[in-house]
């Protein structure tokens, strides 16, 4: 249930979240390393913050499925590989840097009971974007990508954000389209059908 995570997380009264040493060490257990904890959490910060800031109704979902988008990154590609064939032989196709996005909804609901649609849908697409994304997919994307802790400067992307959630997410997607392509023509593989839709949907 959303509300059982929850009862792990106190927003102090400048709505900064502290999650309970319990979760904390769920987290770690199943994702397996600090920095990428860091990463959820802050990934969970910063969409709730956008939420909030856009007057959005039931912003501790967006935290929610920002937190636990990447459970899923603690599991090794043959691990993946063999849930995808089980779960999402959809989207087996894909490439495999993609596969935690569907496993993190297989595991949400595993561990967490959680069977919220828009929450669900916005963790299985946060990686690859698609088109008609829920306000819930738009942000845990963007902040995602925006996340401080990525360490480039993403004031700009953020900002936005919060002020229109819709425009700065149109300008992140544009923004991770430059990198996708930057790491093309690189000759690194990042081409996949689900961000191709996405880019093709929403940056005309
Ligand atoms: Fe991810
Ligand atoms: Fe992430």
């Amino acid at each position: 249930m959303i509300e059982d995570v929850l009862s792990h997380i106190k927003i102090d009264d400048k709505k900064r979240l502290v999650v309970d040493e319990e979760l904390n060490a769920f987290l770690f257990d199943v994702i397996k390393n600090k920095s990428r904890v860091a990463h959820s959490i802050s990934v969970a910060q910063l969409s709730f913050d956008i939420a909030l800031s856009n007057n959005l109704d039931n912003p501790e979902h967006y935290l929610v499925a920002g937190l636990l988008h990447d459970l899923a990154k603690g599991l090794d590609t043959n691990t993946l590989k063999t849930y995808m064939t089980r779960y999402f032989k959809e989207y087996l196709d894909l490439p495999s840097y993609t596969y935690h996005q569907f496993i993190s909804v297989y595991l949400t609901q595993k561990y967490f009971n959680i069977h919220n649609e828009n929450l669900l849908d916005a963790i299985k697409f946060h990686c690859t974007g698609k088109p008609k994304m829920n306000s819930i997919g738009k942000i845990v994307y963007s902040a995602d990508k925006a996340d401080p802790l990525r360490g480039y400067d993403s004031n700009k992307m953020i900002n936005l954000l919060k002020i229109d959630y819709n425009e700065g997410f149109i300008y992140t997607l544009n923004e991770n389209r430059i990198f996708l392509l930057n790491k093309l023509y690189k000759g690194e593989s990042t081409n996949n059908r689900l961000s191709e839709e996405c880019f093709a949907y929403y940056l005309k």
